[in-house]
């Protein structure tokens, strides 16, 4: 299957992606068609190139209704015919008229065991509400925020003696691996869904 990847920022979840796709580790995946950014500047972007891949970037302009950017989102990939979009990193909230073009076929890796601590910054969210365990979420994405069926959930445990900046970097490690392992899930059809539950056919090989 052809993957193509939306980012908004460093990318490092984009990179670790291409990496193993690299190194040949990412079952399941043809072809990463495109990387493709909302920002301008999105460090992202270099690293997508280095792995020679092609980038799109695609600002939302200034009073746009968001209908039409993301009719415009929707023209720029659809011709690349991607079988499943992977927001990693990805930082606008899609919404009807893009997702009806990918129905049940975007994912998104949220840093947090959802349905605790959606939206931004959710391992600050985490840090300050004093948890001990938090980790990172890999989700179908649907019109709710941060709320569709959960493919893969990987807890991390808040040390004593973490900062902000070091309990991210553990989740973000987590994440790294995550998202890989969610990719290879969705791209081999070996689930099935029901109701809000991701079921696995062959759960030994995960
Ligand atoms: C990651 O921690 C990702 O989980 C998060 O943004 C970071 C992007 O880092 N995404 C969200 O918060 C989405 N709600 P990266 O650009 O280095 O991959």
């Amino acid at each position: 299957m052809k993957i193509g990847i939306f980012i908004s920022g460093t990318g490092t979840n984009m990179a670790a992606i291409c990496r193993n796709f690299a190194e040949k580790k990412l079952v399941g995946v043809d072809e990463i068609s495109f990387v493709l950014s909302d920002k301008r500047n999105a460090p992202g972007l270099e690293k997508a190139e280095s792995f020679g891949i092609k980038t799109i970037v695609l600002p939302k302009k200034k009073d746009e209704p968001k209908e039409d950017y993301e009719t415009r989102l929707l023209e720029a990939v659809q011709p690349f015919g991607t079988g499943l979009i992977v927001l990693a990193g990805f930082m606008k909230v899609l919404g009807h008229t893009f997702l009806s073009g990918y129905k049940g076929r975007i994912i998104n890796i949220h840093p947090s065991l959802l349905p605790s601590f959606k939206g931004v910054d959710a391992q600050g969210q985490a840090f300050d509400y004093g948890v001990k365990v938090s980790g990172c979420t890999v989700h179908f994405v649907d019109e709710t925020l941060d709320g569709g069926p959960i493919i893969l959930q990987q807890p991390v445990l808040r040390h004593d003696d973490d900062t902000k900046e070091t309990f991210k970097a553990r989740i973000l490690e987590q994440e790294h691996i995550l998202l890989s392992k969610a990719i290879t899930i969705v791209t081999t059809g070996k689930y099935s869904i029901s109701g809000r539950q991701v079921l696995f056919s062959n759960k030994e090989e995960l």
